[in-house]
């Protein structure tokens, strides 16, 4: 049951109107629908399909006749007797029996829903494919007390659900509401919600005077606390789209609902985003700094969607990176606008490199565009997602900035309302520019990370500089062509002077030269500045040009990321031969965090190691087989030697970067605490955890109380800290998912599967609840060298669990899968031990389709 691209066929029939009405019952919920179809022009024949899942059909009509449709798989066919036609049926569903989180569930006592990609077949029967756009018109009928959106009561005392759905309210009445949604939408941004909540509210004047209320809900108590930073970060994201793309909101009202159980992090329904709680709820005593920032970026993510997503929408899941490239994208740049954009375009790189290098490197890779798929679900990942963002970032670099403003305005005149194609995406681009863009459009159909590898040359006054690329074969694709790849490059003189400042070539055959003269004598190059293409670049470079390049580049993101292939480089001769770390990278590292004119979120940046799974990657790409105990032991013996090289500088440094006043989650205060905490971990190798147990002891917000909690851990030192933790968050369940999730990150590599069992005995272990599995699983497979002890009790206890949870939560169980994507790399005898793992799961009988995907993929 593989889905190809090639096969697309345009819906047989369209939907101008739906009407819905929700009877709600926990176990007994019906859905009436009322739906008028009327026959596709462009289609000659084709059959009348709606899609079904777990539905209980009690009645269809068609035009007012009693109906017996056909059934088979997903699938209702009926003959359909006109041009257009009204389709009325009833259906019943049981929320609370919905552990999948897909369609209509109940979590901590409220309704919800979760649609895309095709959850909304678990709702009713429906033609629930992207290209097919309605307007929605729902009734919600909860029998109990209702409260209006606008906080008005309809009754007395007592519970007061909050009936919701998408677009703007039309009506309420005692437990009832109804609601309008004049934006034509598909299927999979649906969305309902029921509960007994309570609203931070606000409102929004857009620059064209439309007066919009906004609301974030939740249900009544601690989480009221926690919506204050989301609404802001709503009102600047409304406000950055206007600016930045011209674009405004189009409702009078923009609800958002946090929701504990949630597979992803959160849902751009229209009018009415949900949001995975753990994405939207923050206060300074329970969020670091860390999860402000991804709360700022998923809450804008989010909203941006309401343009690039449901304005313009996509026409099938092929497609999903139009929207979702596009969005990243977006999010992307509202952060670096709002933040610093140095650092965020590093932290995107390390995300990139950790999960879509290592994704496009093994048996999941495939591309931007994929061409096939079993389950859409699966393909939600960091290739399409993150270098989705990337590739439109290239074309931005490679049209120029205005250039690309213009394509994008074009794109929003002439597609809005539609389920549009990559295709009609670059045409915009094209069209603006008359630029050929056929090269490019590769980077959506060809997967795998290309390598470029870069060799110079100075003779007679003029500097060479060869480019080559190639991409090695992944999963269904042998042969690979040369991309388009936009080189942006800079050079410096031997003072670290910029003699040709940042230049963007173009990269479009297997091999190229590109020469510069007038320079007065061999220049360093700096490659790939800001990151300027998701590649590879390998480049023989001595670590003494490497540490010129940390001490001088004037490119921030090159000048990290000299730091951090040396740092590469310093970990792999460590565990090949244990040396000891190479003192041009310790004194490298002390200069930039000595230079209190740098930023002190760049310096802590610069500080923090690549990770294991980094170094066992670079170590495979390098020919060997990584062992994953003696790169924990090279990382742990690398990270006290900078400790005892630093030794003078970092209580400096932990008191220059001490924040005073009120917590602010704003960048700079973040910035230094981010150096502080850097310095106080290592600090703590040396004092025996004194400063941390300080800092733990007063710490009067999130982000000081976690690292100290955390430098306490990472020496063994943390047994009474974790104690008092858990005491004082035992009733906040976003604490507690940190409470579960460090401890297995952190445990020693021996003791590390032991803990996960151990905590999911654990009275608040919830199997159900996706965020609280991955704090213990997702930690697991997070803690490399636990993960892959050689006894492979770990792999063991992950298949355990996931074959669990597979009968419950299908999505989740398939995503953590991928935890065993990098099998290959390792020796015969974890390969064995994973691939054991990976056959058990494959074969339990009754796997869900998701997960069976993924098993199978990765084996290949
Ligand atoms: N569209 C959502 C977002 O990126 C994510 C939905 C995740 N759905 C899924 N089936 N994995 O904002
Ligand atoms: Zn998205």
């Amino acid at each position: 049951d593989t889905i190809y691209l090639a096969d697309y066929q345009p819906p047989a029939y369209l939907v101008d109107d739906v009407h819905l009405t929700f009877h709600l019952h926990p176990t007994k919920t019906h859905v009436i629908s009322r739906i008028a179809f009327r026959k596709n022009p462009d289609v000659q024949d084709g059959r009348f399909e709606l899609h079904g899942e777990e539905l209980t059909l009690l009645w269809a009509r068609i035009d007012g006749q009693d109906w017996k449709p056909f059934v088979t798989d997903g699938i209702l066919t009926a003959s359909a007797p006109t041009e257009a036609f009204i389709w009325e049926a009833e259906v019943e569903i049981n929320p609370s029996a919905n552990t999948a989180l897909e369609g209509l569930y109940m979590s901590g006592g409220m309704y919800c829903t979760q649609c895309e990609a095709e959850g909304f077949r678990r709702i009713t029967y429906y033609p629930d494919r992207p290209d097919v756009m309605a307007k929605f018109t729902v009734r919600i009928e909860s029998g109990q007390p209702a409260t209006l959106s606008n906080g008005q009561k309809i009754s007395g005392d007592g519970p007061h659900p909050v009936l919701l759905s998408n677009g703007n309210a039309t009506g309420a009445g005692e437990g009832w509401a109804e609601w309008h949604d004049p934006w034509p939408k598909p299927a999979y941004l649906f969305a309902l919600v029921a509960g007994d909540l309570v609203a931070h509210s606000d409102t929004f004047t857009t620059r064209s005077g439309r007066d919009v209320d906004l609301n974030i809900w939740v249900r009544p108590g601690a989480d009221e606390a926690k919506c204050a930073f989301g609404m802001q970060a709503l009102k600047k994201s409304m406000t950055w789209d206007e600016q930045v793309y011209g674009r405004e909101y189009d409702l009078d009202l923009f609800n958002i609902v946090a929701v504990d159980d949630f597979n992803a992090g959160a849902m751009e329904n229209k009018g009415l985003n949900i949001f995975n709680a753990s994405a939207v709820l923050a206060s300074s005593e329970t969020a670091t700094d860390t999860d402000f920032e991804r709360i700022e970026g998923i809450i804008a993510h989010e909203y941006f969607h309401n343009w690039t997503g449901n304005r313009i929408t996509c026409r099938d899941w092929f497609q999903l990176c139009l929207k979702e490239g596009l969005t990243v994208f977006r999010d992307q740049q509202f952060t670096s606008d709002i933040r610093s954009q140095a650092v965020k375009r590093i932290d995107d790189a390390i995300v990139l490199r950790a999960y879509q290098f290592r994704e496009d490197n093994g048996p999941l890779a495939h591309p931007v565009r994929p061409e096939s798929f079993v389950e859409i679900n699966n393909f939600y990942t960091a290739t399409v997602y993150e270098k989705g963002a990337e590739v439109i970032g290239m074309l931005k670099l490679l049209v120029g900035d205005d250039a690309y403003t213009k394509a994008l305005d074009l794109y929003f005149t002439r597609h809005d309302g539609d389920a549009a194609t990559i295709e009609n995406w670059l045409q915009v681009f094209t069209d603006t520019t008359g630029r050929d863009l056929s090269q490019f459009k590769k980077w959506y159909a060809q997967a795998g990370t290309p390598r470029l590898t870069v060799r110079d040359e100075y003779v007679d006054g003029i500097y060479h500089l060869h480019l080559q690329q190639a991409t090695p074969a992944t999963p269904e694709q042998n042969v690979k062509e040369p991309l388009l790849i936009p080189v942006a490059i800079g050079l410096l003189d031997e003072n670290g002077a910029e003699v040709l400042p940042t230049t963007v070539l173009e990269l479009t055959e297997a091999e190229q030269t590109f020469t510069f003269d007038g320079l007065a004598s061999k220049p360093i190059p700096s490659i790939l500045r800001n990151f300027s293409a998701p590649v590879i670049v390998t480049h023989d470079k001595t670590n003494t040009e490497r540490a010129f390049l940390l001490a001088h580049d004037t490119d921030p993101f090159n000048r990290w990321d000299a730091g951090r292939m040396l740092a590469q480089d310093v970990l792999m001769l460590m565990v090949r031969y244990d040396a000891t770390p190479d003192a041009a990278f310790l004194d490298g590292l002390a200069a930039v965090l000595r230079d209190d004119t740098l930023d002190p979120a760049f310096r802590a940046l610069v500080l923090r190691l690549p990770s294991e799974e980094d170094t066992a990657q670079a170590l495979f790409d390098d020919g060997d087989t990584p062992d994953p105990t003696m790169i924990n032991r090279a990382h742990e013996t690398l990270k006290l030697h900078i400790a005892q090289h630093l030794q003078d500088t970092l209580p400096r440094i932990y008191a220059d970067m001490a924040v005073t006043g009120p917590y602010t989650p704003d960048a700079e205060p973040a910035g230094k605490r981010a150096l502080g905490n850097a310095a106080l971990a290592l600090i703590s190798k040396l004092d025996g955890g004194k400063q941390a147990t300080l800092q733990f002891a007063n710490a009067d917000n999130m982000t000081q109380q976690l690292a100290a909690l955390r430098a306490l851990l990472q020496i063994s030192k943390g047994q009474d800290a974790l104690a008092a933790f858990e005491a004082q968050w035992q009733h906040d369940r976003l604490v507690m998912d940190k409470w579960f999730a460090l401890q297995v990150s952190l445990a020693a590599p021996e003791a590390a599967a032991d803990t996960a069992q151990r905590l999911t005995e654990h009275p608040a272990f919830d199997i159900k609840n996706p965020n609280r599995f991955r704090s213990v699983f997702g930690a697991l497979k997070g803690n490399t060298a636990g993960f892959h002890q050689s006894s492979g009790t770990a792999y063991a206890l992950l298949a355990d669990w996931l074959i669990k949870l597979d009968k419950l939560n299908p999505q989740t169980t398939a995503r953590m899968t991928a935890s065993f994507e990098t099998w290959q790399r390792y020796d015969t005898d974890r390969q064995g031990k994973m691939r054991a793992a990976l056959t058990r799961i494959a074969q339990t009988p009754g796997l869900s389709r998701d997960t069976k995907e993924m098993v199978t993929r990765i084996l290949g």
